[in-house]
């Protein structure tokens, strides 16, 4: 009785093995996915970083005429935005909130930053428009040479408040 028992069940044990074989080989699959995205993203946000290493701390920006007043850019290789204020003057902003460090995106409806993780916000100056952040976003020095916008992307800098020597008029 036993034995007709064990030789009922002996098909489904090979499909199984098979099945969970499968499933194996496909969480190892969306492992290496996974991994292979997450090193892209590590090495793709350590460019900043890699400049600064060689020295090379002035990032190319654009040229002054491809920015219209009220402009938000993003600049990969300096991690920072140039935003040209409605006076015509810049101002490069760190991309990294003052709350606690995620990557703050330009929304360009809202026509404001807004932080992904607990929703603060800023104007395109980099002041605070809503908390938690109580602190503006970091600026860099903007230098123009010849037309050429150029971030000096060496030290970014804290402040408590918006004011206009932190731009760069042309
Ligand atoms: S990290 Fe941006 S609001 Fe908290």
């Amino acid at each position: 009785m036993t034995s007709e028992t064990n030789s009922d069940h002996l098909p489904e044990k090979p499909r199984r093995r098979t099945l969970l074989g499968w499933l194996w080989a496909l969480l190892g699959l969306l492992a290496c996915i996974e991994l292979g995205w997450l090193t892209g993203s590590i090495l793709k946000s350590r460019k900043p970083i890699a400049a600064r290493r060689q020295g090379n701390r002035l990032i190319d920006a654009g040229r002054v005429e491809s920015f219209s007043p009220g402009d938000v850019k993003a600049i990969p290789e300096a991690m920072a935005y140039l935003s040209r204020l409605e006076d015509g003057s810049f101002i490069a902003l760190s991309k990294t909130c003052t709350h606690l460090g995620c990557t703050v995106p330009w929304d360009q409806v809202r026509q404001r930053f807004v932080c992904p993780c607990h929703g603060s916000t800023f104007d395109r100056t980099g002041s605070v428009l809503t908390a938690p952040a109580i602190r503006p976003l970091d600026y860099y020095p903007v230098r123009i040479e010849n037309g050429l916008l150029r971030i000096d992307i060496a030290t970014p800098t804290r402040r408590e408040t918006f004011d206009a020597s932190q731009t760069t008029r042309v």
